[in-house]
């Protein structure tokens, strides 16, 4: 076998001590959220800071992992948007649990979670569909997501038809929400916080839920410190 030439970089974070970690995650997960889009706004090297991994059960029981975007971070838990029919979606519809991790290597930091999903109620998903770009509520009606296609010429025919059913009026409610659009919920069960440190002694600090309550409730988390 040919031998490649691996780089190793040294990941010189701050790490995350003892006394930086809440008594529940809410606040650092909105703390290290703010830090990673700001790091994307100064220094352009987190471009897409609420870039987020969501890995479902598949139905053959294989792990199916995928790219969305975090859009719902509330205490009660974190969310995303997509269509419901969605290979993601009919998984979730089938067995709601989900990992997620969020990962921002240039400030060597990295948050996990998993846990059970809910769907998003339709005010809510009407809410933000409503603020999203004319584009993209057309596409969201063009594209019956994850299902397979012969080429792309259909999708921009299809796009082009629905573009010109509803027209940009410059109104957030010139496009229909799509019935079969809509948007999930993680409530973590676990929340692990991971601070990338030299000679990959890493920070990890773990929140692992003990009773009900939000993320923002101290008495529903028992916390402790993972070894690297
Ligand atoms: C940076 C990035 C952001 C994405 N955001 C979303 C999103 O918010 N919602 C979504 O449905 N797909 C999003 N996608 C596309 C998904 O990764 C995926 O291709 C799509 O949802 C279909 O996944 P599925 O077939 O497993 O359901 C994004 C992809 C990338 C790379």
């Amino acid at each position: 076998m040919e031998r490649t030439t691996v780089e190793r970089i040294d990941y010189p974070g701050e790490g995350l001590a003892e006394e930086q970690v809440p008594a529940a995650p809410y606040e650092l997960v909105v703390a290290w959220l703010e830090a990673a889009v700001e790091r994307g706004r100064s220094g352009g090297d987190v471009p897409e800071p609420t870039a987020m991994a969501v890995a479902t059960e598949g139905s053959d029981g294989i792990p199916n992992v995928r790219t969305v975007l975090l859009r719902v971070v509330e205490p009660e838990g974190l969310g995303f948007y997509c269509h419901l029919d969605s290979t993601k979606g009919r998984e979730l519809a089938a067995r709601p649990v989900a990992a997620l991790t969020l990962t921002w290597p240039a400030i060597f930091r990295a948050i996990r979670a998993r846990g059970r999903v809910v769907e998003l109620d339709r005010d809510t998903v009407t809410a933000y569909f409503t603020s999203r770009p004319w584009g993209s509520r057309i596409s969201a009606w063009t594209s019956e997501q994850s299902q397979p296609v012969d080429a792309r010429d259909p999708l921009q025919a299809r796009y082009a038809a629905l573009a010109a059913r509803w027209p940009d009026t410059g109104s957030p409610d010139d496009v229909p929400v799509p019935p079969r659009w809509g948007g999930f919920r993680i409530i973590p069960e676990e929340v692990e916080f991971w601070a990338g440190r030299s000679n990959r002694l890493h920070d990890r600090h773990v929140f692992v839920r003990t009773g009900p309550g939000t993320l923002a409730d101290p008495a529903a988390w028992r916390r402790f410190r993972r070894q690297p």
